[in-house]
Order: structure tokens, then C-alpha cells, then sequence
């Protein structure tokens, strides 16, 4: 069975035990909770280093007062069967007081690209994934790092974290998993009871919409908005936290779907943030 690590000594030492070896690290961050899209980038992972750590931490910082914290699910033995079959190495599974011990006042503020999309929503949240994610890249020193590009403005914001801050680690991108009708994978689906999970179906059909009249040539952002717009609001269950066309890198908000463009919804399915996208290059 995997290994499984609580304290950064410990991940530390073993990296260190690798990394004397010769041989390449690759980290997956995660909240654990694996489905088949982190899977993926586990996979990748395997594939693309020689040893590979996937973190496991619900972390309490990048959740505001009145979000799931308390009740985002977890399962720490499935993921480490997931783990297993998947060919990952070892797990750091730290405790809150093990990332954030008594007295800890220092934090990643990012100015630009967390104030659009989710930001807008969650204020405080990029702040905490990214001081979370630095001190994941501090305590494994990774060769490369995986996330998922259903969280196109995280990954955007990382990578521009590891520029601005010199991280020496490669950001890796990997496409979004879906459900066989066509849901993103997420572990905030389990969420939904049988008429939301129904419901749900919006986003990706709202998704395809967009991205359908990008490829038939609509280059202006707002009638590809309004389109997305009353394609989610047909569904009664469904309400609209945002629907937004902006620069993929940026996250700036544009006129014209021009350049790599991020075409990015988040929609309340009863009480369920759900969020999809696809991006553009035009
Ligand atoms: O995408 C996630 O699961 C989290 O935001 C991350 C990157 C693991 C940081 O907690």
C-alpha cells in the first residue's frame, strides 16, 4: 500500500532520499477526495516524473466563513487505493496545525487575476490556495506540478505565482474529465441530490453552446455571454454566479473573443457551486 506522510520532516526526508538518487518529483496538490479527473493528473504525473507525491488537505484557508469547509467530503482510504492502482508514490496528508502552526502570519496576495470569475464570489480564496500551494512547492521542491484546467483561473493564477515568485517548477496543465453526459468531474458533486445531479447538465450543454458559436465564427464576448446566459436560465434549478469571456492568461475581461480566450461559467445548482469553461485559441 502507499505510503502516507503527516508532517513536512517526513515528506522532506523522503524527497531529499529521492532527489539524492537522481531521480525526478512530481507533485499533485489535491483535497482529496479523488475521482477520475484527479486521476488524470496523477497519471500524467506517473508518466511524466520518476517518483511522484500527491497531497491530500482540505485547506481551511481558501474557504471563506460561510462556505463547505466542515462538510467537503473526504475519504482518506479511498484515496489511497486511488493512489495505489494509479502508480503515485507517496501521499502528505498533513494536519491544519501541521500547515499553519500557532503564530502563522504570512500569506500569497496576488493584485491582478483573482479579482474576476471565482474572485469576484470568493474574495479571499485565491489568497489561500496560493499560500497553500507555495508551501506544498516549498515542502517537496517538485520537478513539475499538476492541476486541472477545470480550475482555468487557479491555474492560471499558479502559474503566474511561480513566475512573479521564481518557483523553479514546471506547471502543468491537464484537460478537464467529464462524466460520460457530460458533467465535470468535482468532488462537490456528490452535493447533488438526483433532480440537481439532472439539473447539473446545464453547464456542460451551456459549455458546448459557447464553444459551438465561437467555432461557427461569433467573435463578440457578450452575444456568446447572453447565449450562455439563457441557455443556463432555461433550467429552473439553476442560478447564475457568473458567465464571462476573459483573456486566459490575464484574466481581464474582453469585447472580442481574440487571442487564448477563457470562456468561463460558475452556476448555483440549489445550493451547489458548480463551475465549467473551455478555452480558445483564436
Ligand atoms: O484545486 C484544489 O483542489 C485546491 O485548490 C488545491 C490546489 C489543492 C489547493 O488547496
Amino acid at each position: 500500500m502507499i505510503k502516507v506522510v503527516s508532517t513536512v520532516c517526513e515528506t522532506r526526508a523522503q524527497v531529499k532520499e529521492w532527489k539524492n538518487q537522481g531521480l525526478t518529483v512530481g507533485l499533485v496538490p489535491t483535497m482529496g477526495y479523488l475521482h477520475e479527473g484527479h486521476q488524470s493528473l496523477i497519471k500524467k504525473a506517473v508518466e511524466e516524473n520518476d517518483r511522484v507525491v500527491v497531497s491530500v488537505f482540505v485547506n481551511p484557508i481558501q474557504f471563506a466563513p460561510n462556505e463547505d469547509l466542515e462538510t467537503y467530503p473526504r475519504d482518506l482510504e479511498a484515496d489511497k487505493r486511488l493512489c495505489d492502482s494509479t502508480g503515485a508514490d507517496l501521499i502528505f496528508h498533513p494536519t491544519p496545525d501541521e500547515m499553519y502552526p500557532d503564530g502563522f502570519s504570512t500569506h500569497i496576495q496576488m493584485d491582478n487575476l483573482t479579482k474576476e470569475l471565482c474572485g469576484k464570489t470568493r474574495p479571499t480564496h485565491f489568497g489561500g490556495v496560493c499560500t497553500v500551494v507555495g508551501k506544498l512547492f516549498n515542502i517537496v521542491q517538485p520537478d513539475k506540478a499538476y492541476f486541472g484546467q477545470k480550475d482555468a483561473q487557479q491555474l492560471a493564477i499558479i502559474k503566474r505565482m511561480v513566475r512573479d515568485l521564481n518557483f523553479d517548477i514546471e506547471i502543468v496543465g491537464c484537460p478537464i474529465i467529464r462524466e460520460p453526459d457530460g458533467l465535470a468531474k468535482s468532488s462537490r458533486n456528490t452535493y447533488l441530490n438526483a433532480d440537481e445531479r439532472k439539473a447539473a447538465l446545464i453547464l456542460s450543454k451551456a459549455i458546448k453552446l459557447g464553444e459551438e458559436l465561437v467555432a461557427d465564427g461569433e467573435r463578440n464576448a457578450q452575444t456568446v455571454i447572453k447565449a450562455m446566459t439563457d441557455k443556463i436560465n432555461t433550467e429552473p434549478l439553476a442560478r447564475i454566479d457568473y458567465v464571462n469571456v476573459v483573456d486566459a492568461l490575464s484574466i481581464e475581461p474582453l469585447d472580442v473573443v481574440k487571442g487564448e480566450v477563457l470562456v468561463a461559467i460558475a452556476v448555483y445548482i440549489g445550493k451547489t457551486r458548480l463551475i465549467d469553461n473551455f478555452i480558445t485559441a483564436i
